[in-house]
């Protein structure tokens, strides 16, 4: 028998995710800044994307999620939730801005802020139509695709470059169950 163990999993600091609340809302915009604030930290500064390419026209009606540390609210992780319609017209979600600040990754941040938007487009889904599985589109970086694989995305098409970089188009569809 080996006398090998498994590494324990790191403890996973305490933690929220937020919904954010719709533009209007007194909150909203105090809680997108420290979203976008972990945006421009991992995607301007860490990788090199632009500035001006980082917020977009996507950002005003977004669904955005904020990941932040409890005690401290110390913003460390986000993602976003659009709401789009096909060239057929038929509608789907499509994930982006999907960012954990370096020093708190592999602790399942990334994990669990997919599956909180997960939840949220199951919910939304639901509300607003009579579909029982419904289409998540996220364009994955390449050294990333099987972070996704690993929440049921499958790779469709062929790479394509979005903002400089290689991406992949990667789609799952959640099944939604009614009662
Ligand atoms: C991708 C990212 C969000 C992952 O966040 P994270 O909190 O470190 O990931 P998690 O700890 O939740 O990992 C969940 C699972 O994915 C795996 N994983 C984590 N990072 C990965 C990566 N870069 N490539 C492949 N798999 C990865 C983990 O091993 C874990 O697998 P397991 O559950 O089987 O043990 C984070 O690395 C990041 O912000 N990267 C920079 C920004 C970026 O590239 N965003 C994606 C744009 S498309």
């Amino acid at each position: 028998m080996s006398d090998q163990v498994a590494p324990a999993p790191p403890d996973v600091p305490d933690h929220e995710i937020i919904i954010l609340p719709a533009a209007g809302h007194r909150n909203h915009q105090p809680l997108l800044d420290q979203c976008l604030g972990v945006r421009v930290e991992v995607f301007v500064h860490e990788q090199g994307f632009s500035l001006d390419e980082e917020f977009d026209k996507h950002d005003p009606t977004a669904t955005h999620f904020l990941l932040r540390l409890l005690p401290s609210k110390l913003a460390i992780g986000t993602i976003r939730g659009t709401k789009m319609v096909d060239s057929n017209g038929d509608a789907y979600y499509k994930l982006s801005r999907l960012a954990v600040l370096k020093p708190y990754r592999r602790y399942r941040f990334g994990r669990d802020l997919v599956l909180a938007l997960h939840g949220w487009v199951k919910e939304d889904a639901k509300c607003s139509s009579n579909v029982n599985l419904v289409k998540v589109v996220a364009h994955s970086q390449i050294p990333v695709r099987s972070f996704y694989s690993k929440y049921g995305y499958l790779q469709e098409g062929d790479e394509f470059d979005e903002d400089g970089a290689p991406h992949q188009k990667m789609v799952t569809y959640l099944s939604l169950e009614r009662n």
